[in-house]
């Protein structure tokens, strides 16, 4: 064994990516990306970008908005960051995982079984996202927002204490910027193609019509093979690009462009589409995507953290203490612009002022590895083989 014989494996399961370190580690040892790669039989751990995919090539992503919905194929993408990153065996190791508020009992069960039968790990203990988080800033009490891949979601911890029942939630996160940059990108769209599918970079296409007819496509793989690559794709465009507006955008507005060179070769010169893309976070209903439009009763993010504190059952102080104690993070909360605006309009929406602490790193992650790394204090949390053999699915508390 190796990384010091580890003293425990920590991971956190997302959408989009999933963290996997050591316990007591101040960061992850590896973010890997969550989706799998299965052709015949054989799971695939890292899904390249380039090079055509083997006919039979199909995605998976074992987490859905946050759930694990797939455990048998998430433990095996596990077992192999675990043994091939850190150089351990999971079956030898503490394994602390860390779950959403929203998790259902029956994900939670099956991963419980799982744990236990199918990795045969020791011991293992679950630790709340929200609450890991607040304890890593150390806040007892804290507004824990989260603006991942699928999911954006505001969960109050008070006093170490998540209130699960003002927690709001909405599909308006990463991957619904991503759906607007490809909405956006309409009169580029047979550029838009994954690098995989491209036999080599074109030069000196500066007209789109150029592009068009010197592009050779190589065959498209599965459907799951094609969205997994677009979306990669779009990722980048949006990590260059997207800026959120400090106010409430009305319409398009230009405020500097950005080029961004696409695999086929072709220069994108994108402009009012920066804003576009990340303004549907804050408005989801306001900007169009045909059928796919959400609801007219759809809130973004400022709406559902205002929502979790008028939801939270507690006196004035405690939601004051809240909305001063808010605790951002997730990916997507990286777009530049982001902060300020959730700021101002939370100020412009209650008298309360608000404080976002910005946090850019792993919170979940590193506040689930203290929290396994202090476990002695914590041993209720902990649930053995044995007494899994002996109490089944009723040690999972709520
Ligand atoms: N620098 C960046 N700028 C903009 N978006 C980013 C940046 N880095 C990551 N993202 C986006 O953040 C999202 C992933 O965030 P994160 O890894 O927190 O999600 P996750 O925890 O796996 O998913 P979820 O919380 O929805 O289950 C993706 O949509 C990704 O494109
Ligand atoms: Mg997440």
């Amino acid at each position: 064994m190796t990384h010091e014989d580890a003293s425990g494996v920590v991971i956190e399961p997302g959408s989009y990516s999933t963290r996997i370190g050591v316990a007591g580690d101040v960061a992850p040892l590896c973010v890997v990306s969550s989706s799998v790669l299965k052709s015949g039989d054989t799971p695939q751990f890292h899904i390249p970008v380039s090079g055509s995919p083997p006919p039979d090539a199909e995605v998976w992503t074992p987490v859905v908005d946050g759930v694990l919905e797939d455990v048998e194929l998430a433990a095996m993408q596990w077992e192999h960051f675990v043994s091939k990153q850190i150089g351990v065996e999971l079956r030898e190791q503490p394994l602390t995982i860390t779950e959403e508020p929203w998790n259902t009992n029956h994900s939670r069960s099956k991963l419980l079984q799982h744990v236990f039968e199918g990795l045969e790990v020791p011991i293992f203990q679950l630790a709340k996202s929200p609450l890991v988080a607040a304890f890593e800033c150390s806040k007892p009490t804290a507004l824990v927002v989260s603006v991942g891949g699928s999911v954006a979601s505001a969960v109050p911890v008070v006093e170490g204490v998540v209130r699960s029942k003002a927690l709001t939630r909405t599909p308006f996160a990463g991957d619904f910027v991503d759906i607007h940059i490809l909405n956006q990108l309409d009169h580029a769209k047979d550029n838009i193609v994954p690098q995989y599918q491209v036999d080599a970079r074109l030069h000196g296409l500066e007209t789109l019509p150029a592009a068009q007819e010197a592009m050779k496509l190589k065959a498209r793989g599965s459907d799951s093979f094609h969205n997994f690559q677009l979306s990669r794709l779009l990722d980048n465009i949006k990590r260059v690009c997207s800026v959120v507006n400090p106010v409430p955008l009305k319409g398009p507005e230009i405020k500097g462009t950005k080029s961004y060179q696409l695999p086929t070769g072709y220069s994108l010169l994108l402009g009012p589409e920066r804003y576009l893309s990340a303004e549907p976070l804050f408005q989801p209903t306001n900007f169009s995507l045909g059928t796919q439009t959400p609801g007219p009763n759809s809130l973004g993010l400022s709406e559902i953290v205002y929502q979790s504190l008028q939801k939270v059952d507690a006196p004035p102080e405690v939601v004051n203490s809240l909305a001063s104690n808010i605790v951002l993070h997730g990916g997507t909360s990286l777009i530049p612009g982001l902060v300020k605006r959730l700021e101002s309009d939370l100020m412009s929406m209650s008298p309360i002022v608000p404080k976002v602490y910005h946090s850019t790193k792993h919170p979940v992650w590193t506040g689930a590895s203290v929290f396994a790394s202090l476990s002695e204090f914590h041993e209720s949390n902990w649930i053995t083989k044995q007494q899994f053999e002996e109490q089944g699915e009723r040690l999972l508390k709520e």
